[in-house]
């Protein structure tokens, strides 16, 4: 297969997005800036003001996305005066409205947060990922993401009661049922939706870094080699160096001139090859951010 296609792209992503293709896309993967939360970074939006601003946003993601793909949307709500703000559930509702559906939500528990002592709630250990969908049959490659059986099952498993061997109906007439026997012999078992990753942000110049495992793993569950990956909030460029290292091709947009160059120079120790980049910024001429 030919090298991937990886282009960073410099300008407001509200901007930028227009111009691509519409249904061009099979996964978003992004983490947008929080509320208020980085000022002195790169500009945050009040929490009261957050659900407006991103629907433009996310209408946009709508149209690019193609009626196969995914968008996962890493966030997580900020405390305001001693309690959760609530835009992102706000946020949810209203996208629903716009069209999405809400299929999932994955937890990222970042496994190296800070100690601390907070008078009124523990150290914030967890991150949401929303997972929307255009339509409910969308890609979805479950045995990309499989993950060894491990030691309890070793144990569970070689003993096997009755019921073991049958279906064992709930209980509760839930209408859930497991049949522990269909696992023996076998050497991996499907993930859980909870994603024990820590941060690691020291290396990247960039305050807001996800783990590159994070975009990867849902590159891996959601796309093919030679598909096409967006985030439109690139920081650092985490998505497309995992997008690289996966096959895929990958577009990524931030509005700060020193991400941008920082992704670029990035990407050239990766050896993508100059050429895809430079062609398209020549195509590209992006509103520079006041
Ligand atoms: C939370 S950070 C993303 C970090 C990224 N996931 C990484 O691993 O480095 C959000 C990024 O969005 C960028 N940004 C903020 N507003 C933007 C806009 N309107 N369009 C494009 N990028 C924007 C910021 O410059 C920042 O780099």
């Amino acid at each position: 297969m030919s090298e991937p296609i990886i282009r960073p792209l410099l300008g407001d992503c509200r901007e930028v997005l227009r111009t691509l293709e519409a249904d061009s896309i099979d996964l978003i993967v992004t983490s947008p800036p929080y509320a208020d939360q980085r000022k002195n970074t790169y500009g945050g939006i009040h929490p009261d003001d957050y659900v407006a601003w991103f629907l433009p946003i996310s209408a946009e993601l709508q149209r690019v996305l193609k009626p196969t793909g995914t968008f996962i949307l890493n966030i997580k709500e900020r405390v305001v005066k001693g309690e959760r703000h609530t835009y992102v559930l706000e946020l949810i509702l209203a996208m629903r409205r716009q069209g999405w559906l809400w299929t999932e939500e994955f937890i990222w528990h970042k496994k190296n947060s800070y100690p601390g002592k907070w008078p009124n709630r523990f150290r914030d250990a967890w991150e949401r990922l929303l997972q929307f969908n255009k339509q409910r049959q969308f890609h979805m490659y479950q045995e990309a993401v499989m993950v060894p059986m491990g030691d309890w099952a070793k144990k569970r498993l070689k003993n096997l009661s009755d019921t073991d061997k049958i279906r064992d109906e709930s209980r509760a007439g839930s209408g859930f049922g497991k049949r522990v026997a269909n696992w023996v012999g076998r050497e991996k078992v499907y993930p859980t939706n909870v994603l024990h990753m820590a941060t690691e942000t020291r290396n990247r110049n960039h305050s807001a870094a996800f783990p590159e495992a994070l975009p990867a793993w849902f590159i891996k569950l959601f796309t093919q080699e030679g598909d096409w990956v967006l985030d439109p909030f690139m920081g650092s460029g985490t998505t497309l160096r995992a997008a690289y290292r996966l096959r895929r091709n990958a577009i990524g947009i931030d509005i700060m001139e020193t991400y941008y160059e920082q992704v670029k120079a990035s990407l050239e120790d990766l050896r993508v090859p100059q050429l895809s980049l430079f062609e398209e910024q020549e195509a590209y001429e992006p509103s520079r951010p006041e």
